[in-house]
């Protein structure tokens, strides 16, 4: 970024500030995926189950998650992306003509909530056809939560990867719950183009009883 900076990007303010929008790229998308997704499976715990038997059935430790054998896990994270996209509007790069100055965004969120698209489009459904067909990485103009073209994230993977394996590690060690008056309350934010998780929604945690992969010095 030092050897990038234009000359009026150069002074220490201005560094830092770019730094810090760099972690809102990579540390707030990542978070709020994660969260809306434990929301969704703590109330809809027949999921829980599910992921809980793939993680049991590709290790015997949690610390080793081998994150490519959670197909389930991944097809819940374009579910939870699609119901809470973290930027609500995206940029395609498609060859279109764009006039100088022109403020371009193409509509994520309306995509997201199509029912030609996606049929019962409010019903958080991880094993939808779309989903299971194709990594969460793979790019498609009908979900746009990780960009289009030359500019889409180029941390899909890691992001991907580090999503399934929090959410694995938490599954396996807690059971969740959310509070009950989460039903009636706004769901999220929108702040500018970013969706934030409504801070006022609660999630109870705590550590399961039985779990099978839980090692005896861990427990
Ligand atoms: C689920 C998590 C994530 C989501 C939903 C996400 C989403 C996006 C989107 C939509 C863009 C394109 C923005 C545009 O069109 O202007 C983007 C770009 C970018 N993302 Fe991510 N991202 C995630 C995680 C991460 C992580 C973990 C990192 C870094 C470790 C990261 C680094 C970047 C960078 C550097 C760009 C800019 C690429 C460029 O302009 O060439 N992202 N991300």
């Amino acid at each position: 970024m030092m050897e990038n900076a234009q000359p009026h990007q150069q002074s220490l303010h201005s560094l830092v500030r770019t730094q810090l929008v760099v972690t809102i790229a990579a540390v707030y998308t990542s978070s709020q995926v994660i969260s809306p997704l434990l929301c969704f499976l703590a109330e809809n715990p027949q999921y829980i189950t599910e992921l809980r038997k793939e993680v049991t059935e590709c290790t015997n430790d949690t610390e080793d998650i081998d994150s490519s054998k959670l197909y389930k896990m991944d097809a819940c994270l374009p579910e939870a992306l699609r119901l809470n996209p973290p930027q609500t509007s995206e940029l395609l790069k498609d060859g279109v003509v764009v006039p100088k100055g022109a403020l371009v965004a193409s509509p994520a969120t309306a995509l997201c909530m199509d029912p030609a698209i996606h049929p019962d489009p409010y019903l958080f459904s991880p094993f939808r056809e779309d989903n299971a067909r194709m990594p969460v990485t793979t790019l498609t103009r009908n979900k746009l939560a990780f960009g289009w073209g030359t500019q889409a994230c180029p941390e899909r993977f890691f992001a991907a990867k580090e999503i399934k394996l929090i959410a694995a590690r938490i599954l396996m060690d807690y059971d969740i719950e959310i509070n009950p008056e989460a039903q009636s309350m706004r769901r999220y934010y929108d702040v500018e183009d970013l969706r934030v998780l409504n801070p006022g929604i609660r999630l109870q945690m705590r550590r399961r009883a039985q779990n099978p992969l839980q090692r005896e010095d861990k427990a």
